[in-house]
């Protein structure tokens, strides 16, 4: 029979091809709906009734490499369980019971699976149908997965309540953990901008989801890491960071994930036990995302979506509680954009994105920020604080800041350590600015007391350690800003190591 133009034949034309008896009709509709599952599902295989699998369509012949199979030969003939782990077939074949929908995960990822038996005419098992109905369930299922997480959540918040109620029957338990250098109070700032991140890290600090802290280089991340941690429920468990951008790529697994006991020979005979199993109970401070290779992103996403971790050279996964805050100068939806951060993580990460504002967006913070940071240097360096006179004050207010509180502190510190009186005007901070690698912006002060030449003279008859310290304070400063934050780029482009950068940063010479 020709095919009927769909345009002109009326619906009822179409019916008439129908068998018409209703074995004929459920027949055809057994085989059409195996067509389409065959056809729409990401995969299908038929197993006998003793397990073995007898058939797989086209779809399902690309899991075979990654469930370790060479070619359709070699699966077909094989029990389900030898070639499928954590397969249920076989229980399908003794129940005689669909399962419509169950997730499988094995060495080939998740699934969202379908198994149905088949009936001979005695309603006997003659064998069973598997069908892959979705890969990566993390994308394909979104709105299941978002409801789960909102459950997840509750029993989460649940289960703080407890820790605490807990926490106060066993107080003054836990001690010898790492505990968070910094409190909310230790954020300073009451301009909207700051007063609204903090607002956001309370709450991020009551929930027990991952956290992800999102803002330019010295904006104060780490500290609200810390700051997060210690008002949470968690607050009595350790506080462990992790700076991704520091640590070696190659060392960054184990580092993570531990190392079994055997797994080397040598120094870590022993086993050596990751962040996450030191984080246990507390805080997981993954510093610098922006910045894990590849290979990793696909591990941590996995560790994160099982709760469990597998350390290096051991087959066991170990599970972990952990909470999870992350941070990242750079822009983490670029990176997701370029390919080069997994969509996935990005996603899991996400669940409560923290903008932490550059110092430029809260410049009325600047005078408490110049006291306190003051104050902490004198304490530290066991002299006064600086005392800034008004305009070297309003000076300090125009400046970009791109490198935010970190350049603040530093420039202060510079401050402190040059004046040879006890205040500082707009004239001395010109140039201590410009020593730093600041070029000043308005509102231009009195011009310098020197000429530019004999003032880069008297420069130069300086103790030669400040003046290379310097010049490196202002390559780094410039590196950072032209590379938008990025440390591993800042590292590469001034030749250096990421943990010289790192420690150049924090301590500058
Ligand atoms: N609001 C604030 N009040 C007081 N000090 C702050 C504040 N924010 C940051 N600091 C100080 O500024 C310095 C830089 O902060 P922090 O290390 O938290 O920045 P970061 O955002 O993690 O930077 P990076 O991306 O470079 O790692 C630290 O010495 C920190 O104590
Ligand atoms: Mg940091």
């Amino acid at each position: 029979m020709a095919l009927p133009d769909p345009a002109t034949t009326p619906a009822a034309a179409t019916h008439a091809a129908l068998p018409l008896d209703a074995q004929g009709i459920l027949e055809l509709a057994a085989r059409s709906m195996f067509q389409l599952f065959s056809s729409v599902s990401q995969g299908m295989f038929l197993v006998d009734h003793s397990g073995r699998i007898v058939w797989v369509n086209e779809g399902y012949r690309r899991f075979l490499p990654d469930l370790g199979v060479g070619s359709v030969e070699q699966f077909l003939g094989r029990m389900v369980e030898e070639v499928i782990p954590n397969t249920q077939m076989r229980s399908v074949l003794d129940t005689g019971k669909p399962v419509l929908i169950d997730l499988l995960t094995n060495q080939a990822g998740t699934f969202v699976v379908s198994r149905i038996p088949l009936r001979d005419e005695a309603q006997q098992v003659i064998g069973a149908i598997g069908i892959v109905l979705f890969d990566h369930p993390e994308t394909t299922l979104q709105p299941l997965i978002s409801k789960f997480a909102l459950l997840q959540r509750d029993l989460d918040d649940a289960r703080r309540e407890l820790a605490v109620q807990r926490g106060r029957q066993i107080s003054g338990a836990g001690s010898g953990v790492r505990r968070a250098k910094y409190t909310f109070a230790s954020f300073v700032g009451s301009s909207p901008a700051a007063a609204e991140v903090k607002r956001q890290a309370r709450r991020a600090a009551q929930s027990s989801s991952p956290v992800l802290l999102l803002g330019e280089t010295g904006t104060g991340k780490e500290l609200l890491a810390h700051a997060i941690h210690a008002t949470s429920a968690r607050s009595g468990g350790p506080f462990v960071s992790v700076n991704i951008a520091a640590v070696p790529d190659t060392l960054l697994e184990a580092e993570f994930f531990g190392v079994a006991p055997g797994a080397y020979t040598g120094a870590d005979r022993k086993g050596r036990d990751g962040k996450f199993k030191l984080a246990d109970g507390g805080t997981l401070f993954l510093d610098e995302i922006g910045d894990m290779p590849p290979s990793l992103q696909a591990k941590l996403l996995r560790a994160l979506q099982e709760g469990e971790i597998e350390p290096l050279g051991s087959n066991q996964l170990v599970p972990f509680d952990v909470r999870v805050v992350a941070a990242t100068s750079r822009d983490l939806t670029a990176l997701v954009r370029e390919g080069k951060f997994r969509e996935d993580l990005f996603y899991r990460l996400h669940v409560l994105p923290l903008r932490v504002p550059p110092l430029r967006e809260r410049r009325s913070d600047i005078p408490a920020l110049v006291e306190v940071l003051g104050e902490d240097l004198a304490l530290r360096n066991g002299s006064a604080p600086p005392e800034l006179l008004p305009d070297a004050l309003a000076l300090l207010m125009a400046q970009p800041w791109r490198g935010n509180i970190r350049e603040l502190r530093n420039v202060l510190e510079q401050a402190a350590m040059r004046s040879d009186s006890d205040t500082i005007d707009a004239a001395q901070l010109t140039r201590i600015l410009r020593e730093t690698g600041v070029e000043p912006a308005a509102p231009e002060p009195d011009a310098p007391a020197l000429q530019p030449g004999a003032q880069a003279q008297g420069d130069l008859l300086r103790p030669l350690a400040q003046q290379v310290a310097e010049l490196e304070r202002r390559a780094i400063a410039a590196a950072l800003a032209a590379h938008g934050g990025n440390k591993q780029a800042t590292a590469r482009q001034l030749g250096i190591s990421r943990a010289t950068l790192y420690a150049r940063m924090e301590n500058p010479a």
